[in-house]
């Protein structure tokens, strides 16, 4: 298995080209399941979780072509992916493949609005806390689908097609809101979603299928109507920049200090998140090229923060805070509100001599002076790139191991880094 070994201690300086979002590019694939005719995406990043969807998909009939590059196109410009699911061969998604990839749960929506009836395993993915489902069947109840959960599968069936309704989410779900939001469009009739997730994410796979032929409106507010139609057509769209990326490479600057533009960055999708880092002491200018990030060599302030729903403070920013914080001027709070086992970072930032304690769901981390290198592990996608943060600073050698999780959605991580001077390698085996 590939390990990372990173040598801490240079600042960053140069430009980091932000990708195409993850956590919008996995459902806008899944969505190509609603048309018979080519759904083709631009800037799709390349990661493990991409790759694992197109398997997922191909299982179910969708033919996945890649796009070979163009004239004056660099590494950094993201894939373009032609999806045509012109013949669904199976409505079933097999464990082995779902409990890979949590997200890969999400073509139940599309399956059975398209061919009413799907059949897929329970999900996996990130160890992070229970993370059920409940919301996404709640959601496909209202709109007219028969439910039952055997051996560890859930059968959705809808032999008429699925119908319009009203779905009200008793908690914020950016997962049952994809569900709802793609198996709304090929309902017949309208759907109101209320209390649907807000994340920019959401607003991308809208206009998508606005593209397709859907009438949406307020996509990117609590309240969603769709006006389903039978025959989703055609599209061509552009994934939008990862905010999670762009969060992540800002707090990467501060903990090293440095100056480095995040290409093609958008700041209006992580606001609450730059507003901290300028808090903390850091300062951020959008240029026409994206956003800057540059801190000198003053140190950081402490901050104190929850995890919200957007647009508020994402959890999946919560690991690289704590990995920044863990070398602030005093005494930093940060409360996980979305999912209850998202710590697991703590004990391995321990390892690199971070002071933090856990109390209920919220870390008390004491600012030290200096971190140290050691080998850690990652244990989780954001969870280990918070490892890498920590590392950039601390002193000596530090080797992060199970690296396969950063590799699900983070794309050339150590090449960005190192294009910047970061000390990082990848060592292989
Ligand atoms: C998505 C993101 C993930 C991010 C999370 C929260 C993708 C591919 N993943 O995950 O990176 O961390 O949003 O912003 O976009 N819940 C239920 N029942 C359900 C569904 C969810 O109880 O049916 C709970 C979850 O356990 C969690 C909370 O609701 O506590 C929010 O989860 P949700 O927004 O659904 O997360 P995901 O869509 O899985």
């Amino acid at each position: 298995m590939d390990r990372i070994r990173i040598r801490g201690g240079r600042a960053l300086k140069g430009t980091i080209p932000i990708s195409g979002a993850k956590n919008a590019a996995l459902p806008l694939m899944i969505a190509s399941l609603l048309t018979e005719e080519t759904l083709v995406l631009d800037n799709v990043p390349r990661l493990a979780d991409v790759s694992l969807l197109q398997h997922i998909l191909g299982n179910h009939g969708v033919d996945v072509t890649l796009s070979g590059k163009r004239a004056g196109e660099s590494e950094n410009t993201g894939q373009t992916l032609q999806l045509s699911a012109r013949t669904i061969v199976d409505t079933t998604a097999p464990y082995h493949l779902v409990s890979k990839m949590r997200a890969s749960f999400w073509v139940i929506g599309p399956l059975v609005a398209r061919m009413g009836e799907a059949r897929v395993s329970m999900p996996g993915g990130c160890a992070i806390g229970i993370r059920p489902v409940n919301f996404h069947l709640d959601a496909l109840r209202a709109l007219g689908a028969e439910i039952d959960i055997e051996e560890g599968y859930v059968l959705a069936r809808a032999p008429k097609g699925l119908k319009g309704a009203r779905i009200e989410f008793s908690k914020v779900s950016v997962g049952a809101t994809h569900t709802a939001l793609m198996a709304a469009s090929l309902a017949s009739g309208e759907t109101v979603i209320e209390n649907a997730a807000r994340e920019p994410e959401i607003a991308d796979v809208a206009a998508c299928l606005i593209k397709m032929g859907a009438r949406i409106e307020g996509a990117g507010t609590s309240t969603i109507r769709v006006q389903g139609d039978k025959h989703l057509r055609a599209a061509r769209h552009s994934v939008l920049p990862d905010r999670i990326e762009t969060g992540t490479y800002a707090m990467a600057v501060a903990m090293t200090g440095g100056d480095v533009v995040l290409a093609g960055a958008r700041a209006e999708l992580l606001e609450v998140a730059l507003d901290l880092l300028r808090q903390a002491g850091t300062e951020i200018a959008v240029t026409n090229e994206g956003i800057r990030v540059r801190r000198d060599g003053a140190g950081l302030t402490p901050v104190e923060v929850a995890t919200a729903p957007f647009p508020g403070f994402p959890t999946d920013l919560q690991a690289q805070l704590m990995a920044l914080m863990s070398r602030a001027r005093g005494t930093s709070k940060i409360t996980e509100t979305i999912f209850e086992n998202r710590f697991m970072h703590v004990q391995e930032l321990a390892r690199l001599g971070a002071r933090i304690h856990l109390d209920g769901e919220t870390a008390i981390i004491e600012g030290v002076e200096k971190l140290k290198g050691a080998p850690v592990m990652a244990t989780d996608l954001r969870a280990s790139v918070s490892l890498v943060i920590a590392a950039l600073a601390a002193e000596g050698e530090t080797m992060v191991h199970r690296v396969y999780h950063l590799d699900r959605g983070f794309e050339r991580l150590e090449q960005k880094l190192a294009h910047c001077g970061a000390a990082i390698e990848r060592v292989a085996g």
